[in-house]
């Protein structure tokens, strides 16, 4: 087990970067760690690595800027707080985008309404083995029930994904007290640091989400989950959400297993429920979700041999009212093929545009311009879920 003192923990910050969960994480199946304010780290899969590496210049736009490769070491200190510490991969990136400048928000600074929130996020080993947070943090994620959509200050699925990530690297160590366990991740940006309080939907794409390489089983189970919610019907489900509630100061959560459930008129609902702040609808940003979309269908449209299977469109705006900030990024391209992977054996299948992905980006502007002609209501006669 890698315990260490604080002498060994002082040594370790000079040269590598302690990581916190990613409270904005909000779908996902692993978990998604914090490496700076403006950057994030997710586990490398070689996949997606290749993606970031020869992406097409006109998608830079759309995605999150990569910012290299970080080796991850897990270690419990004495008392057993556990630390999640990031080392630089070298000569993997030019280092210029990460400067210390950049860090974590001020505790002081009155915008970040997170930023006491985040630095309460400490996961503890105790003598037992169990892990939980090392305070009422463990209460949020002990309430949390998956499928139901709940209110919280903090969202419960980074929290859980994080807790999870720690059991499985603690089980990893124990028995051997010489093992340290680590693992490579990515470093992509932030999309969601630019807000003040990010109100975010994560969106899977396409009828198909299996890929190539997956086996039968998978494949199959995939299938079942696309036909079974609004993915074979609209080309897109909802796999996040979490949006600002500007009276109470906290976040209405609905995961993924609660999109998965959707029927079209709910997903429908769903999208209008991401523009109530529990006192107005913030109808004022949806032109520029749409412009946004509009201009993706366009590059994806002139993108032969691409299939983003499996992937999401992460659409943000900020719950302040008195921003208009969006964003609509593409993320997650794990089982991406591209025009490079896409070879002589497989191009006789994959030679036009991704039809499965502008499938889902129609229905989205098509909804979206439903609830902005309708000045933010509902349009499908079923009332948001409260
Ligand atoms: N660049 C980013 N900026 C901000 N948030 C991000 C970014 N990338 C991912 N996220 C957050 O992390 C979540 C999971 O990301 P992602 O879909 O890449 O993970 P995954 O585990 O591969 O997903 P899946 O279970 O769909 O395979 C997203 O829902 C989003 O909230
Ligand atoms: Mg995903």
């Amino acid at each position: 087990m890698v315990r260490m003192n604080e002498f060994e923990y002082n040594q370790l910050s000079s040269s590598s970067k302690q990581l916190s969960p990613f409270i904005h994480q909000v779908g996902g199946h692993s978990s998604i760690f914090q490496y700076d304010k403006n950057t994030i780290c997710k586990i490398l899969a070689p996949s997606e690595l290749d993606f970031y590496q020869s992406m097409p210049e006109s998608l830079k736009n759309y995605t999150s800027e990569f910012r290299g490769i970080v080796t991850v070491q897990y270690c419990e200190d004495e008392s057993g707080l556990i630390k999640l510490v990031a080392r630089r991969q070298k000569n993997s990136f030019d280092d210029d985008s990460l400067s210390d400048e950049q860090d974590m928000p001020s505790p002081n600074d009155p915008q970040s309404s997170d930023s006491m929130a985040r630095k309460s996020v400490q996961l503890r080993c105790s003598k037992d083995g169990s892990i939980d947070y090392s305070n009422s943090l463990g209460i949020d994620i002990a309430n949390y029930e998956q499928g139901k959509t709940i209110m919280s200050t903090i969202n419960p699925w980074s929290l859980q994904l994080c807790k999870k990530q720690a059991e499985k690297l603690h089980s990893q160590l124990v028995g051997d007290e010489n093992v340290s366990v680590s693992q490579k991740y990515i470093l992509l940006e932030n999309v969601t640091a630019r807000f003040h309080n990010p109100c975010i939907l994560d969106l899977k794409m396409g009828k198909r989400q299996y890929a190539d390489v997956d086996s039968d089983k998978k494949r199959q189970s995939k299938i079942k989950k696309s036909e079974s919610s609004t993915s074979s019907k609209l080309g897109v489900r909802l796999c996040g959400m979490q949006v600002y509630q500007i009276d109470s100061c906290r976040y209405i959560f609905t995961d993924k297993y609660r999109g998965r459930m959707l029927n079209i008129e709910e997903f429908c609902s769903s999208l209008v429920q991401y523009f109530d702040n529990g006192s107005t609808q913030r109808i004022d940003v949806i032109s520029g979700i749409i412009e946004r979309l509009e201009a993706l269908h366009v590059i994806i449209s002139s993108l032969v041999k691409y299939r983003f299977y499996g992937g999401s469109l992460l659409i943000v705006y900020d719950g302040s009212v008195n921003s208009k900030c969006i964003d609509v990024r593409m993320i997650d391209f794990a089982h991406t093929i591209s025009a490079k992977t896409n070879d002589d054996e497989s191009s006789m299948c994959h030679s036009d545009p991704d039809k499965g992905y502008l499938h889902g980006l129609e229905s989205l502007i098509g909804i979206f311009r439903d609830i902005l002609n309708n000045g933010g209501k509902n349009t499908v006669g079923i009332e948001p879920e409260k």
